[in-house]
């Protein structure tokens, strides 16, 4: 998890702002923008450059190296701080709360807004990135994409499928979308892999999930992680969240895609509750959903 960055928004002045944009600026052209460039990029004086870039080196917004000349870089913090900065100038957030969820790709935060909302950063790219440039010349400008790249893509691809699915399909309301950042409303509810569901239910909820498998197959998306943890449950039905793969319809592997997600979501279910889903023929369930026919498991 990369650290929590609201509490430190507050101190920040807008010449700390300019800096932080300077350093993505240069991130479009090297990996580690040489300090000398700085004044330029952020549009400071060279004294100001100075007294910034240790206040953003100490809070580790920036991090910096020395090799062939001295560099510096937008650490996942510092990102956030833009993307944060960014929604708080245009009254998308005006408040920061507790985490909501913590994965591999994404940190998830409750934020305050005109009511509770969910802010999600996206951390692609990120782990991968350690990985594959551990040990490497970092100055070696071959193959420049970055982890802020990765991210950035990946929400947009899931705002983008948000903006098309919803209200269509049962998925959190898009509401803005900057850097690798969005926010989109708060679920209220379980996730399906800690629900208990009611055995006589299970197979109706089932049906519920295949729907919106569905619905979206017809707006012209293939979820394409569709699993227990990226479903909630509530009184009012499910929603299907967590949609940064998702691989429109006439993509050549659509329908292997759409296979595995029914696959996953029909096995979840038989294994957690065997005696009250009933084995169905999951070709025949995939074709229905491609077809828009699909009504219930129980009719395959
Ligand atoms: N709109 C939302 N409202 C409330 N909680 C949310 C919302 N979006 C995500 N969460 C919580 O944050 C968690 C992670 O979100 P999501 O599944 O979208 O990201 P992820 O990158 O897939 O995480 P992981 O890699 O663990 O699957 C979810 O399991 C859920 O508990
Ligand atoms: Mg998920």
């Amino acid at each position: 998890m990369v650290r929590n960055v609201a509490a430190e928004m507050a101190d920040l002045d807008p010449e700390d702002f300019h800096l932080l944009s300077g350093v993505e600026h240069g991130m479009r052209f090297s990996r580690w923008v040489n300090r000398e460039k700085l004044p330029e990029f952020s549009r400071l004086t060279a004294e100001e450059v100075d007294y910034r870039l240790d206040r953003m080196l100490d809070l580790e917004f920036l991090e910096r190296k020395t090799i062939q000349y001295e560099g510096v870089q937008l650490t996942f913090a510092g990102y956030d701080a833009l993307a944060l900065h960014t929604f708080a100038e245009r009254e998308t957030v005006d408040g920061f709360g507790a985490p909501l969820g913590v994965g591999k790709e994404s940190d998830v935060y409750e934020v305050q807004s005109y009511r509770p909302m969910a802010l999600k950063f996206h951390r692609e790219g990120y782990t991968q990135f350690r990985e594959v440039h551990r040990g490497r010349d970092y100055t070696s400008e071959k193959e420049h994409v970055s982890w802020q790249y990765t991210a950035r893509k990946a929400a947009e691809r899931e705002y983008d499928a948000l903006e098309t699915l919803y209200p269509d399909v049962n998925v959190p309301r898009p509401v803005d979308q900057n850097r690798h950042a969005i926010v989109m409303e708060k679920m209220t509810g379980t996730e399906l892999s800690k629900a208990k569901l009611d055995p006589a239910q299970a197979s109706g909820v089932l049906d519920l999930i295949l729907r919106e498998v569905a619905a979206a197959y017809g707006a012209g998306y293939v979820h394409a992680d569709v699993s227990e943890y990226n479903v909630f449950v509530s009184e009012d039905g499910i929603v299907l969240f967590d949609w940064p793969q998702a691989t429109p319809t006439d993509h050549e592997n659509a329908r292997e895609l759409l296979d595995r997600d029914v696959e996953n979501i029909v096995g979840y279910f038989q294994r957690k509750y065997p005696s009250d889903v009933p084995e169905a023929d999951l070709e025949a369930v995939r074709d229905a959903i491609a077809a828009d026919e699909f009504r219930s498991v129980e009719d395959y």
